[in-house]
């Protein structure tokens, strides 16, 4: 089972919207068990799926353990499950204050899991407790970037910890895979952005740049992914295309 934790501590590059159009793909086009899994605060991976009330169990209970991460798993069809977010995750930060082992409770609640081909972990944009679980518990990373002037630069805080967390809680750990969204090739700067991208991350990078598409914030708006809201458009055909990579070169 590979655990795949989806990062960038910048906001509103497209981490959300990757994971949910993922692993829709994996478990509708590509017949992968996927299991998503929610843990921004700002709870947009779950209301992407069209879960607006706050149910029982949610990341919330896993962090603090007072719920167990199976019953809290919710079934968006046979094969694509979320394990959702809620506002109270924000206490977490201060709650989980002096909790010996703290970065380890995602990893452990994860064990009482299985049959899953992918774990997909969309994260807030920080690099607090919250990321630092996600990276603790998983195998690998993929890092979304927005193909922007200063992209690599944004990057160096965010290898950092994964530096740290590679030496201290998870030496396995490994980058996988980096996304490119929000591309407009007629720009220049964004044609920039992905050739320095391509020079930086000669392997990791997945060729296939998410263009900027309005109907992938109208499919998100109306709780829906892009190939339920339009499969006939160049995104769904690109983040297909990125689910098949993941299958192949990830979950293999
Ligand atoms: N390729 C894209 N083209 C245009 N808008 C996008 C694209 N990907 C995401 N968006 C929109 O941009 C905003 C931020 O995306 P989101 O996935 O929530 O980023 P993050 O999770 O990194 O904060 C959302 O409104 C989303 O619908
Ligand atoms: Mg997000």
């Amino acid at each position: 089972m590979k655990i795949i934790t989806f990062a960038n501590h910048k906001g509103g590059v497209g981490k959300t919207t990757t994971v949910a159009n993922i692993g829709y793909a994996l478990a509708h086009n590509h017949k992968k068990r996927v299991l998503m899994i929610d843990m921004d605060p700002q709870t947009n991976l779950t209301t992407h799926f069209g879960l607006y009330a706050r149910p029982e169990n949610t990341m919330y209970e896993i962090l603090r353990g007072s719920a167990d991460i199976v019953s809290s798993i919710q079934e968006l069809s046979p094969k694509l499950h979320l394990l959702p977010s809620s506002l109270d995750v924000t206490n977490t930060e201060s709650e989980l204050q002096g909790v010996t082992g703290r970065e380890f409770i995602l990893r452990e609640a994860l064990e009482s899991i299985q049959g899953y081909d992918a774990v997909l972990i969309d994260t807030p944009p920080s690099l607090g407790i919250l990321t630092v679980n996600a990276f603790t518990a998983s195998t690998d990373i993929c890092i979304v970037v927005q193909t922007e002037f200063f992209a690599l630069q944004g990057l160096a805080k965010l290898y950092e910890i994964i530096t740290i967390v590679q030496k201290r809680t998870n030496p396995q750990l490994t980058i996988s895979g980096v996304i490119p969204t929000m591309f407009d090739r007629r720009k220049g700067m964004h044609v920039e952005a992905l050739q320095a991208l391509e020079e930086r991350f000669k392997k990791e990078l997945f060729n296939v740049p998410v263009t900027e598409a309005i109907a992938l914030v109208e499919a998100a708006s109306a709780g829906k992914s892009i190939f339920e809201y339009k499969p006939s458009s160049k995104a769904a055909e690109q983040y297909d295309e990125l689910a098949k990579i993941i299958a192949k070169k990830i979950l293999r």
